[in-house]
């Protein structure tokens, strides 16, 4: 027998990856903390943990995903995959919640499915069931408009720099990147698909704020009908939340607390990226030769070929010593808040890039794949809070760049304009402030449907 609360019922759907898995589960938090009754459907994969959560309930549906569909790396086919194996489980999940009554026996009501952009197939379901259908974007507002746009830009990518100004700073090039040059069927089919979702959908949920994206997020407004809500950060929101599908190292703490004020190079490039052994090798002596202390994330699996550290280079940890700290994954929102963290290494996923733009972290980027382009370009050139590192991953440049974004005088500026940034997204979360008053609006929204 379900639980059912005042404000309505709200169905939240998962995509199985860690930089989804948690901003979905702080708004969960949020919405509940409003009084909304929270179901959350999730795949198989990478499954949430619900004894973390004992107020929401959780239904799992089989996936059916292959090993080498999870292993190869190929996101499209994974996402087309995961969205044609789960919509009958889906769809038969929902009619069974719809069946359910609650301890008064009243039939129990969804008030609105909410879900990821990439579980496209919800939408689907939601029209079916006549259900208002909400899609939530994890992450940036501009990637979801460069894929709205996408259609129109073939070949004329001049189009693309007159239609967003705020665009123009940046490397068509990385445009290109995020969009690919060539895309697979399997990437129009999801890109179509994933649009197709957020132009149906009721409402449009973004985990930004409007100062950081205002140029993108007007123009979103003349492409997609529904109403957007952004009310990012949502780590803000619900700090107290545990996501993390890997332990987090919590010695890194005290190690940090031994360490000068604004002094360490945070290093992580999130839950999905790769890099070589001989990039392993060159990071480890760029941090060794920076001179910085540093705190490194070696997730298992980042190395490939390498089950964690041992392809490090002999004598390199004898030789940093107490000066660097590696941990398999850390407390990454509390690595960032600290008051020793004087820089963030990144992969620029987008969970990380705003949750070091709301410490003041100022950011030097590496991207890898996806989205991560389009974001270090907004970081280094339209934002200006960070820094590209040029180039490969060697000593040389790496020891170059953590100096210039920690200590020299050179990254005075970004330092600067990071702290800016930091006042700025805090405001934002005040009485008044912009995300505070569109969460207020996506409240009113969802009773209206
Ligand atoms: C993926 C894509 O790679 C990214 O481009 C997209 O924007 C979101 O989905 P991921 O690679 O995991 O995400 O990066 P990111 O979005 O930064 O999310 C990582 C999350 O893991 C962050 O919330 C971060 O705080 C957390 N994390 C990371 C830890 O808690 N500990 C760590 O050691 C590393």
């Amino acid at each position: 027998m379900a639980k059912q609360q005042k404000s309505g019922h709200l169905v939240l759907v998962m995509f199985p990856f860690q930089g989804h898995i948690t901003p979905m589960l702080q708004l969960a938090t949020i919405l509940h903390s409003k009084g909304y009754t929270i179901t959350i459907v999730h795949p198989e994969l990478n499954s949430p943990t619900p004894s973390n959560h004992p107020e929401f309930t959780f239904i799992s549906i089989p996936d059916k995903l292959t090993e080498s569909e999870v292993l190869d790396g190929d996101a499209a086919n994974l996402m087309l995959s995961l969205n044609k194996n789960c919509a009958i489980p889906l769809q038969q999940c929902m009619k069974k919640i719809l069946h359910q009554k609650d301890s008064h026996d009243h039939i129990i009501h969804i008030t609105a499915i909410i879900y990821d952009t990439l579980m496209f197939c919800s939408q689907t379901i939601a029209d079916d069931l006549r259900l208002p259908g909400i899609n939530v974007r994890t992450s940036s507002a501009a990637t979801l408009l460069l894929y709205a746009l996408f259609p129109h830009l073939d070949g004329k990518d001049s189009t693309l720099e007159n239609e967003i100004p705020e665009l123009q700073s940046l490397q068509l090039q990385h445009i290109r990147a995020l969009l690919s040059q060539n895309p697979t069927d399997a990437m129009l089919e999801v890109r179509n698909a994933f649009t197709e979702g957020v132009r149906s959908s009721s409402a449009v949920i973004v985990n930004t704020m409007d100062f950081l994206e205002q140029a993108a997020l007007s123009k979103i407004k003349e492409h997609f009908p529904a109403p957007i809500f952004t009310i990012g950060p949502l780590h803000k929101l619900a700090p107290t939340i545990c996501s993390s599908l890997l332990i987090e190292d919590a010695k890194c703490i005290s190690w940090l607390n031994k360490q000068a004020p604004k002094s360490v190079i945070y290093v992580s490039f999130g839950s999905l990226a790769s890099i070589g052994e001989q990039e392993l090798i060159e990071t480890a002596w760029g941090l060794a030769n920076s001179k910085q202390p540093f705190l490194w994330v070696i997730r298992p699996g980042l190395v490939r070929g390498s089950e964690w550290i041992e392809s490090l280079p002999n004598g390199f940890q004898e030789g940093v010593g107490e000066r660097g700290f590696i941990v398999k994954w850390a407390p990454q929102k509390e690595v960032l808040a600290h008051a020793a963290v004087g820089g963030f290494w990144s992969h620029c996923g987008w969970n990380s890039t705003i949750e070091s733009i709301c410490e003041g972290v100022p950011i030097l980027c590496k991207p890898f794949f996806g989205d991560q382009n389009l974001n270090s370009n907004y970081i280094c050139n339209v934002w200006k809070v960070g820094l590209q590192l040029q180039n490969k991953l060697e000593r040389g440049n790496i020891e170059a760049a953590i100096k210039r974004l920690i200590v020299d005088i050179e990254g005075e500026e970004i330092r600067k304009k990071a702290m800016d940034f930091k006042k700025k997204a805090s405001l934002c979360l005040q009485e008044g402030g912009s995300s505070c008053c569109s969460f207020n609006e996506l409240t009113r929204h969802i009773s209206s449907v």
